[in-house]
């Protein structure tokens, strides 16, 4: 090996280690009523200082600082482009700042960055005033206040609903959340920021593929989009290259085309499946996004530059297909229906093979929200055969994650969603798609293969002794909530094919081999240890793992130990 190849390889692996290592992770379970018990309240309040903040007035720490250090930074301190050397000292400074907000108060904070940094008193004064007020806020509550006021049929204070993180002003706990007004989707914020994801997204495929993706299946969903103001709407729109244009009420209601000279790209064909949620709370958005293909659709541009026209043009020549049917894309629940069920064949292993777990999405998902040439608003019509057409089409299937908090092994509805539309495509275009995800909450925009997702999300909680112990500390419900976190690991094998053995193996050193931890955790809840056993057997079955005999007589044995003992 080439010594720069080797260093590029040890390069890699420290990015790796540091993605890791500075990934936040919720180490235990919230408790209603209780406040927040953050350990790691200086790592949060670090990361909500890494944002400015232009509607607080707040600037980000790590800009104050490296404008104090007269350090000519651009817009994004966290650049690979910045010399580490420069990046550690920031950061140590950040840090430092951030403890003794949290030791001692919010002027020994001011001071430490006035003294080491040079920072401006008055900015550094608003930006911890901010972080203290946060500091504060995350230990009251009013959980059990409020919900005995509710009972009583008083009124309770809304709030905005959001990730810590993205806004703080979701703090105090206990709220009424409130929604956003479908009308304001997506934010300026929002569409400003989707810019840089789309981007990124497309680049990714890029290299990987050596073109652009000639269709995209989006996954959206009605609180993400309430959090984010929008941006998986505004992404959709990026990759069809459009902006959304206010009327004169200020409601984002029409279409306008960003012209091929500026986008400098091709538009991408979006298929859009949205939950029920989404549907249910943003029709007005729904409307704006079928406008915005039927626009693009229409657009006298050279196929290889419209790959929507080329997808509609040859639908309408193949299948004899009317435009209004050929230009359906955005596809969610019948009326009064959620969800897609995957989760529930694949928590109750009751499915044949891959195949039918991405027919039951489009069994669920398939119906059309459109409006059509006469300006006919059709809502819910069942239309397999469109989705079957559109999803054959696609090459890479995505989802933007909104929250530090909930991620794609948290809870079943990622891979529901994302493996389900993942599995459809694959069935349909005869080819798997690629597979992306990114969280649009790091200053940096990162997007990421579900591979590389799985394996982080493993590494940072599942396997990782910070989030397993902060969820034993719970007894039972924190065995169920590790032995949860293993069946959604598998559901990503079973829609999507997307673990690696390792993980399967790691997870039974850790959690069956270990006699110390076996016995505990089956002190704690025997039924999801036997669960989480039957469950990693199912993975060999099913052949997404194959590890050796021993290891699978082991487990087996101790499914039948583990009956013994919950009997008992
Ligand atoms: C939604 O907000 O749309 C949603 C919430 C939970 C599961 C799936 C979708
Ligand atoms: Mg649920």
């Amino acid at each position: 090996m080439m010594s720069s190849e080797r260093d590029a390889r040890v390069y890699q692996l420290y990015e790796q280690l540091r993605e890791i290592e500075q990934r936040l992770i919720p180490t235990g379970l919230h408790v209603f009523g209780r406040a927040a018990e953050l350990k790691e309240k200086a790592d949060l309040l670090r990361m909500v200082a890494s944002f400015d903040r232009p509607e607080l007035g707040a600037q980000a720490l790590p800009r104050l600082v490296a404008e104090g250090l007269q350090l000519a930074l651009d817009e994004q301190p966290f650049q690979d482009t910045v010399e580490s050397e420069t990046k550690a000292l920031i950061d140590e400074i950040v840090t430092e700042s951030i403890n003794r907000l949290c030791d001692e108060d919010c002027e020994a904070a001011v001071n430490l960055l006035m003294s080491r940094a040079n920072v401006d008193r008055e900015k550094a004064r608003t930006t911890c005033t901010l972080l203290a007020n946060i500091s504060d806020q995350l230990e009251a509550s009013f959980e059990l206040e409020s919900l005995m006021r509710a009972l009583r049929g008083e009124y309770i204070q809304p709030g905005p609903g959001a990730d810590i993180i993205q806004n703080p002003l979701v703090l105090p706990t206990g709220r009424n959340t409130h929604a956003v007004n479908p009308y304001s989707i997506p934010s300026r914020s929002a569409f400003q920021r989707a810019k840089q994801t789309t981007e990124a997204l497309l680049h990714r495929y890029r290299e990987e593929h050596g073109r652009y993706p000639r269709a995209m299946a989006l996954v959206l969903w009605g609180l993400d989009n309430i959090k984010t103001q929008g941006e998986g709407v505004a992404q959709a729109l990026w990759l069809l290259g459009v902006r959304p244009v206010r009327d004169a009420l200020n409601r984002a209601t029409e279409i306008e085309v960003i012209a091929l000279e500026e986008l400098n790209r091709p538009r991408i064909d979006v298929v859009m499946t949205v939950s029920g949620i989404f549907r249910d709370l943003f029709a007005p958005t729904m409307a704006l996004l079928d406008k915005a293909v039927r626009r693009v659709a229409e657009l006298n541009e050279p196929p290889e530059m419209n790959y929507v026209r080329r997808n509609v043009t040859e639908r309408m020549n193949e299948a004899a297909s009317p435009f209004d049917d050929a230009v359906t894309r955005v596809f969610s629940n019948a009326p009064g229906n959620y969800g897609t069920n995957v989760n529930f064949m694949v928590m109750q292993s009751e499915w044949e093979d891959a195949t039918s777990l991405g027919d039951l999405f489009v069994t669920r998902k398939s119906f059309a929200y459109t409006r059509d040439s006469q300006g006919r608003t059709i809502e819910g019509r069942e239309a397999r055969e469109l989705m079957d057409d559109a999803l054959s089409r696609v090459e890479a299937t995505y989802q933007n994650i909104d929250s530090f908090e909930v991620g794609i092994t948290d809870v079943d509805h990622y891979f529901e969603y994302l493996g389900g539309v993942s599995r459809a495509v694959e069935v349909r275009s005869k080819s798997r798609p690629a597979i992306y995800l990114s969280d649009s909450l790091s200053p940096q925009t990162k997007i990421r293969s579900l591979e590389e997702t799985v394996r982080l999300e493993t590494r940072t909680k599942t396997l990782n002794p910070k989030w397993y112990e902060g969820m034993l500390r719970h007894g039972f419900r924190g065995v169920a909530e590790i032995e949860n976190h293993v069946a959604n690991t598998f559901g990503w094998s079973a829609t999507a094919d997307a673990v690696d053995s390792w993980i399967y193996t790691e997870i039974s050193n850790t959690f069956l081999l270990n006699e110390e931890m076996l016995e505990r955790l089956i002190e704690l809840n025997p039924y999801s240890v036997q669960s989480l056993a039957k469950r990693l057997l199912e993975a060999h079955e099913r052949g997404y793992w194959n590890p050796d005999e021993n290891l699978l007589e082991q487990i087996r044995e101790l499914v039948d130990k583990v009956k013994e003992s919950s009997r008992s």
